[in-house]
């Protein structure tokens, strides 16, 4: 069984991320509504920047803030206050501006002696918060997700272990073409998902995407061809240059 997969393309960027902001609060408030709490994963790169800065900038007082709990879907190993922070990024244009309690926000913890110290401190978040027993999944109300040139989305990168983990719920990757440790949610967690929203801008984005929606399923080498929610929505927000081919 699987759930449901929109495509909405817009004109460019700006129009996206508007579109992409607007459901984010749409989301949020059916969320609070129906039961009292929001829970989202961010992610990380640049496309989101606009959609992060309409929710801190003229969107803020639509936001349920107190009763959200915002996560991150994957992280740079660097410090919190790195120019490459995923956690950085999404404070300096959105979280610092909005009245959300320091306790609803869901940091992975980079400053562990070593990545795989943090992805496990971070699943152990993920298991209190969501009160979670053996063998159970987090339930996100919505996961943010990019598309890389190379099929990677969030840090489940082709040519790692990370596409094909099924048991655990965040793992340490090392990536050798980046030189760099990243700790990521795995599949499970993101297919378990209520909303999983794309968002994908740029001419360079489209040939990688067209390989992700059309060419046979081939996770690990393109990795986000994995994201199938197994109940909830998925939905493709492309601007016109992504959507090109
Ligand atoms: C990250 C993101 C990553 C990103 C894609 C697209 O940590 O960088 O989680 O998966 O979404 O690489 O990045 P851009 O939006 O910068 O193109």
């Amino acid at each position: 069984m699987s759930g449901s997969t929109e495509l909405k393309v817009y004109e460019n960027l700006n129009e996206l991320s508007r579109a992409a902001a607007a459901e984010f609060v749409r989301l949020a408030a059916n969320a609070v509504q129906g039961k009292g709490v929001f829970t989202v994963a961010l992610s990380g790169g640049s496309t989101p920047r606009a959609l992060y800065e309409l929710l801190g900038g003229e969107l803020s007082s639509k936001l349920p803030c107190n009763r959200m709990h915002f996560f991150w879907g994957d992280e740079r190993f660097v410090p919190a206050d790195h120019e490459e922070s995923n956690y950085r990024a999404a404070n300096e244009a959105m979280l610092s501006k909005l009245n959300v309690p320091a306790a609803n926000i869901h940091r992975i913890p980079t400053e562990m002696p070593d990545a795989h110290q943090a992805a496990e401190r971070y699943e152990q978040e993920l298991r209190a918060f969501f009160r979670l027993g053996t063998g159970e999944l987090p339930r996100f109300d919505l996961m943010l997700l990019g598309l890389g040139g190379d099929g990677h989305t969030a840090s489940l990168f082709p040519g790692t272990s990370a596409p094909m983990e099924k048991e655990k719920l965040v793992v340490d990757v090392w990536v050798e073409k980046l030189h760099a440790n990243r700790i990521t949610m795995t599949p499970p967690v993101f297919n378990h998902a209520v909303n999983v929203i794309f968002l994908v801008s740029g001419a360079d984005k489209a040939a990688t995407l067209q390989s992700v929606r059309e060419d046979a399923y081939e996770p690990e080498r393109l990795p986000a061809q994995v994201i199938r929610p197994v109940y909830g929505r998925l939905v493709w927000m492309l601007d016109r240059a992504a959507a090109g081919k």
